[in-house]
Formats: C-alpha cells, sequence, structure tokens
C-alpha cells in the first residue's frame, strides 16, 4: 500500500458478525450531553435525499440493493431521522474521512449493523468514486480500505 503512495492515508472499516448479538441487552441509551436524546424522534421527507444511489456503488450486497430487487417505489429513500429536540448534521463526507484518516471504525452487530456498514461506505464510495478501494470479505467479517489523499 506504501509504495508509490507515500502522501495516501488508509481508512479501515470493518465489520464483524457476531450472531448471538441480538441477545446481549444494551443499557438505556444515554441522552446526549446537550440534552438532546437521540432516540426520540420521527423520519422526515428530505428531498435531497438519498445520500448515494446503489447503483453506483459496486459493492452493495445484492440482498440490500431494494431497486435492483425490484421495488417499485422510491419515496422511501427520501426520510432522514430528526431528534425531537436537536438537529443532527447532515453527512459530510470529507468531515468523517478527516477525522477517521489513520484510524480504524468497527462495526459489530446483526443484519441491521450490516446495513448500516453497507451504506456508510457507499456513502463514502459516493464522494470518491475514483478512490481505489478495496473489499475484502472471509467469513462473517468484512473489510473495507477507502484510500484517500492527504489533501481532502
Ligand atoms: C439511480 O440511478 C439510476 C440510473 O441512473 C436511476 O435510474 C435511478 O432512478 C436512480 N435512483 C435514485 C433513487 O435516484
Ligand atoms: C489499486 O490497488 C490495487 C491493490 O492494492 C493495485 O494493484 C492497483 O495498482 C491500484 N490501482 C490504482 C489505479 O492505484
Ligand atoms: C458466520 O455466521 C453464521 C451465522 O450467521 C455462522 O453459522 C457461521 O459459523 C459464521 N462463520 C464464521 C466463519 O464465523
Amino acid at each position: 500500500m506504501g509504495d508509490g503512495f507515500p502522501r495516501f492515508c488508509w481508512i479501515v472499516l470493518s465489520w464483524i458478525l457476531i450472531v448471538s448479538i441480538h441477545q446481549v441487552q444494551l443499557s438505556e441509551p444515554q441522552a446526549a450531553a446537550a440534552g438532546c436524546d437521540y432516540f426520540q424522534g420521527n423520519w422526515v421527507f428530505d428531498k435531497t435525499y438519498p445520500l448515494y444511489n446503489t447503483t453506483d456503488c459496486p459493492f452493495i450486497e445484492k440482498e440490500f440493493d431494494c431497486q435492483a430487487n425490484g421495488r417499485p417505489d422510491q419515496l422511501y429513500l427520501k426520510y432522514r431521522w430528526k431528534p425531537t429536540d436537536c438537529m443532527l448534521p447532515r453527512f459530510n463526507a470529507k468531515d468523517l474521512l478527516r477525522k477517521l484518516k489513520g484510524k480504524k471504525m468497527m462495526f459489530i452487530g446483526d443484519s441491521l449493523s450490516l446495513n448500516q456498514w453497507q451504506s456508510l461506505t457507499c456513502m463514502l464510495h459516493a464522494f470518491l468514486p475514483q478512490s481505489n478501494y478495496t473489499v475484502h470479505r472471509e467469513g462473517n467479517l468484512s473489510t473495507f480500505y477507502l484510500p484517500v489523499s492527504c489533501q481532502i
């Protein structure tokens, strides 16, 4: 990875499926420091959504590509989560990549987490479609590398 690309940073997003995770009782969600409970809210229509198109995401798993599987409507793609007491910042790939520079992020969970992991990688790919990403899957562990120019 390093040779010839000394100015490149690597972002690693990994996914592990742990079958029994759904049996783990998570503690009560903590209220956000600012007093906003992210878990209280609604799905609101946003005409600027979706944040990526699955036809442009070459590594999305077939099971998660509702459009390719023949779902006829698209309205469901245009909703975002709005907590009652605050605004969530809009997804900003550049910001996220800057914050993750040189770091790894791991998703551990059930198929819902797999869905979220796939969405995140597709959103990042939509921002850097030319990036020479790699996806590697071995058993229940998938690893996604996204080389990012340090200039972003
Ligand atoms: C995704 O792109 C395809 C091909 O350009 C297009 O037909 C489809 O409507 C797009 N989907 C969305 C949700 O914009
Ligand atoms: C993309 O990465 C692969 C594997 O690391 C490498 O063989 C290939 O030369 C790279 N291509 C470009 C255009 O950087
Ligand atoms: C992956 O998960 C499945 C259950 O979803 C399990 O049966 C299988 O043994 C796991 N494979 C590995 C390599 O951990």
